[in-house]
């Protein structure tokens, strides 16, 4: 399976819109794309990150397809199993089962839940499924302050489990962050420090179709 996994340093970042946009830029490419939200919570009725990446890559079906874990409650896997609600289960049969999903397609796009050291069950966080999927990472983050530390965090977390992030995009979510002074050199300084790691902005934009020019760089980047 080819493709991207596409993680973030914490919920609410961007991890959906930008990976929306990168399926349709893909299927702009004329390339055959499955997008997959495998765990999702806050299902309530419906898994609306799932099914906004399954339209972005034109096949509905694979929002609501068997054997992915979806849950009611907004809250990371592990505590929703804590609460006595539905556990993940093995995340092996879960990869296999977003292999079998992608099995058709050329490239998978794959969006995790929250951050990257969301706990799933007792023993393993989203680091350890993405190592399973062995999919290209990319790391999203807002272009913030603050965002300094949480992408350094974020990337060695990810590094101590093997896995190299091979993006960031720097994402400007908030139209509250118009003065913050940190979000015109974050880039700059995060590139000192991890210099091997192409970094991205995304610009504010009023809807993922906007986010296509930023998608189409990161799938050069990542030679998609
Ligand atoms: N580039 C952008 N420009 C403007 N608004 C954005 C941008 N990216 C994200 N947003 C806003 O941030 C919200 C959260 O984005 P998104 O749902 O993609 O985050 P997420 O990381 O997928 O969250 P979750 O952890 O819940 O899956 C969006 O609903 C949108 O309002
Ligand atoms: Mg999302």
């Amino acid at each position: 399976m080819k493709g991207a996994f596409i993680t973030a340093t914490g919920t609410g970042v961007g991890k959906t819109w930008l990976a929306a946009a990168l399926a349709s830029a893909c299927v702009q490419r004329g390339k055959h794309v499955a997008a997959i939200k495998p765990m999702e919570t806050g299902v309530d009725p419906d898994p609306v990150d799932a099914l906004a990446l399954a339209r972005a890559c034109g096949d509905e079906s694979l929002a609501n397809a068997t054997g992915l874990y979806r849950a009611k409650e907004p809250l990371a896997p592990y505590a929703i199993e804590k609460r006595g609600g539905p556990s993940v289960g093995s995340l092996r049969g879960l990869a296999k089962r977003v292999r079998e999903l992608a099995s058709e397609a050329d490239y998978a796009i794959v969006e995790g839940v929250g951050g990257v050291l969301v706990p799933l069950d007792r023993e393993h966080t989203v680091a350890d499924f993405a190592a399973l999927l062995d999919l290209q990472t990319v790391l999203v983050a807002r272009n913030a302050l603050g965002v300094l530390s949480y992408t350094l965090t974020a990337v060695e977390a990810l590094r101590k489990r093997k896995i190299s992030v091979r993006a960031i995009v720097l994402n400007h979510v908030d139209r509250s962050y118009k003065d913050d002074l940190s979000r015109s050199s974050n880039a700059d300084v995060l590139a000192d420090y991890i210099p091997r790691i192409p970094i991205l902005r995304a610009p504010r934009v009023q809807s993922p179709a906007d986010l296509v020019d930023t998608a189409s760089l990161l799938l050069n980047t990542l030679k998609i």
